[in-house]
Order: structure tokens, then C-alpha cells, then sequence
């Protein structure tokens, strides 16, 4: 399943169908398009009356990119509850309708259908659960949970009361739960017995009571018995989650919240060695989740919207859980993998729930693709409306799979860049408005102003096609606030490289029609199957082994993941290379990180390439773990060049 280097330049224009139903055209989008860049406040001003306010915002947008000053806030006057708007509001009108569809790990469990009514009565108890801990407004509450309804329900509660949750994905590590705990003061963890998944279990408990050693013995457990499976159990620490939910009332008022009170922080890896822990708000956050929700997958009443990310990341914040209950739908929250019990069970699953969007990574769509037609035409997908895809560049063959064996070619494909950072969408063809192009972001969401950047001048280039550095030249409502509690960390990120913009990390290309293709990276961090890895993370783990003397991560294009990691490793003078030694130093990583940061590739390097000052020259151990020696470029710079040489020669196939 070779990559193409090149672009696929077919252009597929919307069919009428999708036009005459769709919320946005192609007229209305360039009016609309224009209205949000020219009068922001205008704009926004009316799209916020999309939530319920307990009291209205009087100013919409107060916003400084000038670094040093950076300050970012929207409808600061204004008063609400996200748990009441992804809720309550709903109530009245579609308490019966099924808010969460959970789809178990195991096909033959029966799925469960959670009404607004429902959810509305567990999200009150665990409201209740977490005040009876001492959980106070403004307190952080870590959730450390598999893809059950206690995760939505967890969150909503946190929301509910105005605690700030931070979701920490399951597949972490103690190590990494504890670094996150710790990082943000949590006053308690939300974690459950064991995670079924693909047909085999994960000891989260035992994970979270490896990760508190670590953390003040302050901070309480709250444990939700999903599987039954048996867990230590610590007196005085350890909640019963369940057995409290029962005993507590099951009404709880919703607190007033201020727009600008965070709502979240999630953890996301960066250029430097430590997770940042991105914050973001409660009114813009929700307004722009619940906006791109219904204009990008063209939501209408009555859908079945499946995103089928983890609430671990970002994506499973806006797409499952806070955009589609904003807007009232029906979300689909899937427990498994797309290849257990086999491969076809995305599309068995979509057939199933009569699934309308569907909303995936590249990552998936190529393993699926791997594995054969069959699976796909053995379901019927006649539900499906509109696919999506996130997180990472799509090549133009799995996008043509998507479109043809999928989407049977009647369904538009939304590939939709954003970052955790972002909150929503930024760019994406929507649905009624915009021709799609094989691996295309194509258009600015409403309010989004991108620009490439010469990188060196850091000067605007307005002529295309071109290609540079992508800034975004204005605040939009969903955009993180800050760093937390690391203010100076989050100018110096996003605001001291290129003064006046934010700055996303990622490189662009804007073709000849004028429309956006993101082309990864350029700073170190690296994608793995649509999840985001600092190389430095890597590296700082590697080298806490006490074989290793210096470590150099680099990414390098893998069939499946779209990039796989790549890593040089020198060891102490007394260490001997050996595939013992291989194997030990992957299971250290998976332990010190999670499984998802698992080295794809572990070369021995007597020396790694080094300038004169010490500075490795990551641009020579890219090349080679490419396999690209033959353009290497000037090596004369370097400490000891013969160090290249070995490299090569040596290289890992
Ligand atoms: C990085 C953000 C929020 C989405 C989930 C990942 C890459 C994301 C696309 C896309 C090309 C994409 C970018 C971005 N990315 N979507 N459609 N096409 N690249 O969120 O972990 O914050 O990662 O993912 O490089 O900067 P994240």
C-alpha cells in the first residue's frame, strides 16, 4: 500500500442532493465567510444565542495576540452551564429521545440507548457523588476512564458544578496519570475496575493505584465497577461510585458559570519533554463545538452521529460528548476497536444504529482498508449521509477507498483540521458549500483567518499556489485560553515565533483555486495514527533507562500509522547492544508513556550528528530513517561527520 508523493488534483463537486439539504451553501458560506471576518463581534454576537445564557453576554470578543500581552476572552460578561445546555435545555422537548447510543466492547452485549432524560438523572447523581467528596467549583477532577457512559457522565457533572475535568485517555501509563494529576492539583480520580477492549481487559485501577503512589494522599478514588473484576480496594481512599450514586438525590442544580470559567483541561504533547495541559472555556468553547457539529456534518434532527475517537482526546470532547448533546442528537459512544471481533465491525456497528455521519481517523480507514472489500460490502451502510476524517494528512488512496467502498461515491467527505488546541474545527470543505479534493482541508470555519507565512521572514504570502508555515491571524470563540498554569508557556508556544498570529505548528500548502492542504509538522512533534508524540517525550524516556546515554526520536512514514517512531540510541560504555536489550527498551517506553508512544524501530548509534555546539541535527536522522541518504545536504557542519556513515550503514530496515 504504497503512499503517493503526489497530490490526487480530482475535484469533486457537491451532488445536488447534498446541497438541497444542507444548512450551508455555497453562496451562503462566502457571505456568512465575510460577515465573521469583517464584523467579528456582529457575527459571534448572533451565533452565541445558539446556548442558553442564565445571564446574556454584553461584549462578544476582548482579545490580545500581541505577545507578552497575550489575553484571549469571549462573552466574558455572560452567564451559563454547559450541563444545562447539553442537557436540560432538551429536556422539554426530546426528554424521551436517545441522547448516547453505547455500543459494548462485546458485540453480544446488548447496546444501551441513554435518553436526555437519562443522562440527565446520572449526570445529577455524579453531581452529587463528586459534591459529597468535597468537590468545590473551579477544583480539577481527573478522568481516567474507558469509553462508558460514566466518562459522558463524569464530565457533564464536572461541567454541572463547575469543577474542571481533565480526562486523561486510558491508554496512558501511571506514569503519565500521575504526571497529569500532580500537574494539575486534581482533588480526586475517576478511574474504573478494568477496560475491556478488543476482547481483552486493561487493569485500569491497578494503573491509577500505581499512578497515586505519586500523587499527595490527599487525592480520593472514585471507582466505577464496570466489569466486576476484582481490584484492591483502599478504605478511606477508594469510592464506590456506583453503590454512592444510588444513595444520592437525583436532582442537582446547575451552577452559574462565567463564559470565561474553564470548562477543561486536556494534556497534549508539544516540542519540549512535559505535556501541556490546555485550557479551555465554558461559553466560546461550546459555542464553537456545537457549531461545527451541525454546519460541518450538516446535523439535522433525527441524525445518528457516530465519532469514533476516544473522549481521551480532544475530538471525543467536541464530537461525542460536547458538540452533538449542544445541538440535541443522538451520539454514538463505542467502546471496542474497528477490527474485534473482525474487521467489519465499524460498518456492522454503523448498520446496527443506522449510523447517518461517521467520523473517523486516516489511521483506521487505512487499516481497514488492508483488509479487504469484504467487510464493508457485507454491511449495509444505506444510512450513511456524510464520512469525516481527523488527525492527521489522508493520502489519496484511503481517501478514494473512503469515498468509493464506503461512501459508495453519494457521500461528501469532511476532512476537517483542527488541534486540541483549537477546540473545533478550522478547516474543512462543509458538506453543501465546497468541492472536495483527495487530502484537502480546503476552506476557513467561519471566523478562522489562515495564513501562510514565509517561515524564515515570517512575512504573509498573499499569491497562490504557495506554501509556508500556517498561522491563524485572529482569535476564534473555541480557541484555548491558556496553558495551565503556565501563562508564559503558552505565548511563548503559539505567540513569540511569528508576533501577531497564532501559530499552529503545521505546515501548508494553498493550491492554485486558493483551497488548504495541511502538510504535517514542522516543529518535533510527531503523529502517530492520528495521535500526537513529542519526540522529546520519547527521548526523556528512553534516556531515564539506565542502559541509555543519549537518545535522538524522529518520525519517519509508516504504511498504517502515517508516521512511526524512530528512534537512535546510544548506550553506556559498559552496555552491549543486543535484541534483548531492544525488546526492554520498547517495554520501558509503553511503560513510561502508554503503549501509543511503543518505539516502531530502535537503531544502535555509536554517535548521534551533532554541530560543533552540541545541537543534534534531527533534518540528517530524519533522512536516514527515511531512507532518503541520498539528500542529506551539508554534513560539513557537523562535530564528526563519519558519525553518518555508521548511521547509514547500520540503518534498521
Ligand atoms: C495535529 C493536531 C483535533 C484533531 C485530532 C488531533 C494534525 C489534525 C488533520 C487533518 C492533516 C491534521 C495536525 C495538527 N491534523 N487534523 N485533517 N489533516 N493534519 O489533535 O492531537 O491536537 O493534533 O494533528 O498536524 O496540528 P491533536
Amino acid at each position: 500500500m504504497p503512499h503517493s508523493t503526489q497530490p490526487d488534483t480530482t475535484v469533486y463537486p457537491p451532488s445536488d442532493d447534498t446541497v438541497a439539504r444542507a444548512h450551508v451553501d455555497a453562496a451562503r458560506y462566502d457571505e456568512m465567510y465575510k460577515a465573521s471576518i469583517t464584523d467579528p463581534e456582529g457575527f459571534w454576537g448572533e451565533q452565541g444565542k445558539r446556548l442558553d445564557w442564565i445571564k446574556p453576554y454584553s461584549t462578544v470578543k476582548d482579545v490580545d495576540f500581541s505577545y507578552g500581552n497575550v489575553s484571549i476572552n469571549w462573552f466574558s460578561d455572560g452567564v451559563l452551564n454547559v450541563a444545562a445546555n447539553c442537557i436540560d435545555r432538551h429536556l422539554a422537548t426530546r426528554g424521551d429521545q436517545t441522547a448516547i447510543i453505547f455500543e459494548p466492547d462485546d458485540p453480544d452485549t446488548p447496546a444501551q440507548h441513554i435518553t436526555y432524560k437519562d443522562l440527565h438523572e446520572k449526570v445529577c447523581r455524579m453531581a452529587n457523588v463528586l459534591l459529597s467528596q468535597g468537590v468545590m467549583r473551579g477544583d480539577r477532577v481527573v478522568i481516567y476512564l474507558p469509553m462508558i457512559p460514566e466518562a459522558a457522565y463524569a464530565m457533564l457533572a464536572c461541567a454541572r458544578i463547575g469543577a474542571i475535568h481533565s480526562v486523561v485517555f486510558a491508554g496512558f501509563s501511571p506514569d503519565a496519570l500521575a504526571n497529569r494529576v500532580n500537574d494539575c492539583g486534581a482533588k480526586l480520580v475517576i478511574t474504573a475496575d478494568t477496560a475491556p477492549r478488543g476482547g481483552r481487559r486493561t487493569a485500569l485501577k491497578s494503573n491509577a493505584d500505581a499512578a497515586l503512589l505519586h500523587c499527595s494522599d490527599k487525592v480520593r478514588c472514585l471507582v466505577v465497577k464496570h466489569t466486576g473484576d476484582q481490584t484492591t480496594w483502599i478504605n478511606g481512599r477508594d469510592v464506590d461510585v456506583n453503590a454512592l450514586m444510588e444513595t444520592v438525590a437525583p436532582d442537582c442544580p446547575a451552577r452559574p458559570m462565567g463564559a470565561e470559567d474553564p470548562l477543561f483541561v486536556l494534556y497534549t504533547s508539544g516540542s519540549t519533554g512535559k505535556p501541556k495541559g490546555v485550557v479551555h472555556s465554558s461559553g466560546g468553547y461550546l459555542l464553537f463545538a456545537a457549531m461545527t457539529h451541525e454546519i460541518t456534518f450538516d446535523y439535522h434532527e433525527g441524525d445518528v452521529f457516530w465519532c469514533t475517537a476516544d473522549v481521551g482526546w480532544v475530538t471525543g470532547h467536541s464530537y461525542i460528548i460536547y458538540g452533538p448533546l449542544a445541538n440535541g442528537a443522538t451520539t454514538v459512544m463505542f467502546e471496542g476497536v474497528p477490527t474485534y471481533p473482525d474487521a467489519s465491525r465499524f460498518w456492522q456497528v454503523c448498520e446496527k444504529h443506522k449510523v447517518t455521519q461517521f467520523y473517523t481517523a486516516p489511521t483506521a480507514i487505512r487499516a481497514l482498508m488492508g483488509q479487504g472489500n469484504q467487510f464493508v460490502e457485507k454491511s449495509d451502510l444505506s444510512s450513511i449521509r456524510l464520512l469525516g476524517t481527523v488527525g492527521e494528512p489522508i493520502n489519496p488512496e484511503a481517501w478514494n477507498w473512503y469515498n468509493e467502498v464506503v461512501g459508495k461515491g453519494k457521500c461528501p467527505i469532511v476532512d476537517t483540521w483542527w488541534q486540541t488546541e483549537t477546540g473545533g474545527h478550522m478547516m474543512t470543505p462543509l458538506p453543501g458549500a465546497h468541492a472536495t479534493k483527495p487530502g484537502a482541508a480546503m476552506k476557513p470555519f467561519f471566523g478562522v483567518e489562515p495564513v501562510v507565512l514565509e517561515p524564515q521572514s515570517g512575512e504573509e504570502i498573499h499569491e497562490s499556489p504557495t506554501e509556508g508555515v500556517l498561522c491563524i491571524k485572529d482569535s476564534w470563540p473555541g480557541q484555548m485560553r491558556t496553558v495551565w498554569g503556565d501563562h508564559e508557556r503558552f505565548q511563548q508556544t503559539y505567540f513569540s515565533d511569528y508576533k501577531g498570529y497564532y501559530f499552529t505548528g503545521d505546515g501548508c500548502r494553498r493550491d492554485a483555486d486558493g483551497d488548504y492542504w495541511i502538510t504535517g509538522r514542522v516543529d518535533d512533534v510527531i503523529n502517530v495514527s492520528g495521535h500526537r508524540m513529542g519526540t522529546a517525550e520519547v527521548e526523556s524516556a528512553l534516556v531515564a533507562h539506565a542502559a541509555v546515554a543519549e537518545a535522538a526520536v524522529v518520525g519517519y512514514p509508516h504504511d498504517i500509522k502515517g508516521q512511526g517512531i524512530y528512534c537512535y540510541v546510544t548506550l553506556m560504555n559498559d552496555q552491549n547492544p543486543s535484541d534483548d536489550l531492544v525488546k526492554e527498551l520498547r517495554s520501558w517506553v509503553r511503560t513510561e508513556i502508554g503503549p501509543i508512544a511503543s518505539p516502531d524501530v530502535i537503531q544502535w548509534a555509536p554517535g548521534l550528528p551533532k554541530t560543533r555546539s552540541g545541537k543534534i541535527m534531527r533534518r540528517i536522522l530524519r533522512k536516514i530513517a527515511e531512507n532518503d541518504v541520498g539528500s542529506l545536504g551539508d554534513t560539513s557542519t557537523l562535530a564528526d561527520p563519519s558519525v553518518v556513515d555508521d548511521l547509514i550503514s547500520n540503518r534498521t530496515k
